[in-house]
């Protein structure tokens, strides 16, 4: 289905834009993943996945509106290429939205997230940027419908726009407008997600190809679904009884079952860096001498580390350039 016909379903009629508008979204860690899409347009997911978000970490988007022939693109206070991708992705999302006639913006992002951690992610980006356009354009979509929009820009974004524990359910409908995120009640003020930048090493394949390669080439792929519907259920149990052992290595298996598939794709698609499996084997043998600590990765070489404040002088102590984050208020 065409996301524009989709989309105007859900404007108003007469839209009348505000002087400027700023957003907030937080970036996410899916502890049960989303990988593989059965709509590549809409990014309609093939599983549902359950996400932490990591609090103030994220992305502000400011909008506004100017006399110029141009959309103007700025990232962390620098002028971006009007012809790069990334560029190019933020405006042909806006144009989704864009009332026509409407005067050209100035679109500048920011991300709190330190762009080496690999986690500057789309995810944040899409969700601030889709908030922005609600408030400029005095759309007043329900947050469930931004979530599914902004779903449309990047998959994970459809996470972003809730804080703390959200699951994406995949819906089933054709126009996946019930394919959102849905917050989840519980809290958990103990939890600790560690951000560990392993290597600075660009990755060379993109989230979105590296889906549409494992699905279409990795037989091991059959049985991803199966885990991520088990995992997806465990993740619920262990946050309703506050289990951390259960949480972490649902966690733990369900990235590497992802990844798995992923070395089983062709060509093959092995994200890790030789410092990333370093750091795992310090993980495990870290678990094995008693440290409540377990890990998960996306789609790159670098790791998140999830523990609780118990453990977290310990697990600084391993890892001394750790970057610590409390999901669930301030610390
Ligand atoms: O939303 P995308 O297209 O950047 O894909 C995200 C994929 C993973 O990060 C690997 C998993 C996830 O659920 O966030």
């Amino acid at each position: 289905m065409d996301k524009r016909a989709i989309i105007q379903g859900y404007l108003p009629q007469h839209i009348e834009p505000q002087e400027t508008a700023r957003a907030f979204a937080p970036s996410n860690i899916a502890l049960c993943k989303y990988w593989g899409k059965r709509d590549a347009n809409l990014n309609l997911p093939i599983n549902p996945s359950l996400s932490v978000g990591l609090g103030k970490l994220g992305t502000e988007t400011r909008l506004s509106p100017f006399d110029d022939p141009q959309d103007r693109v700025s990232l962390n206070g620098e002028a971006v290429d009007p012809s790069s991708a990334f560029a190019l992705k933020l405006i042909a999302f806006l144009d989704l939205f864009r009332p026509a006639g409407s005067p050209r913006l100035a679109i500048d992002t920011h991300n709190n997230i330190p762009t080496a951690a690999g986690l500057a992610s789309s995810a944040s980006g899409f969700a601030a940027l889709m908030k922005a356009i609600n408030e400029l354009y005095r759309l007043n979509l329900p947050v469930e419908v931004l979530s599914a929009f902004a779903r449309m820009g990047s998959g994970s974004a459809s996470r972003s726009l809730y804080d703390g524990f959200v699951e994406w359910r995949m819906g089933v409908r054709e126009d996946g407008m019930d394919s959102h995120g849905v917050p989840l009640e519980a809290t958990w003020p103990e939890l600790r997600v560690g951000l560990l930048t392993v290597t600075e090493a660009e990755k060379p394949v993109g989230s979105r190809a590296g889906m549409a390669r494992t699905v279409k080439s990795a037989h091991l792929y059959q049985s991803w679904p199966l885990q991520a519907a088990t995992d997806l259920e465990q993740l619920h149990q262990a946050i309703a009884e506050r289990d951390f052992e259960r949480l972490g290595s649902t966690a733990e298996q369900n990235a590497l079952s992802m990844h798995a598939t992923m070395i089983a794709s062709w060509p093959p698609l092995l994200y890790w860096q030789p410092e990333s499996v370093a750091a795992m084997h310090r993980i495990w043998r870290l678990r094995e001498e008693g440290l409540a600590l377990y890990f998960t990765m996306d789609a790159g070489p670098n790791i998140k580390l999830l523990f609780e404040a118990d453990s977290q002088a310990a697990v600084c102590q391993a890892f001394p350039e750790l970057q610590v984050v409390t999901p669930f208020g301030s610390a």
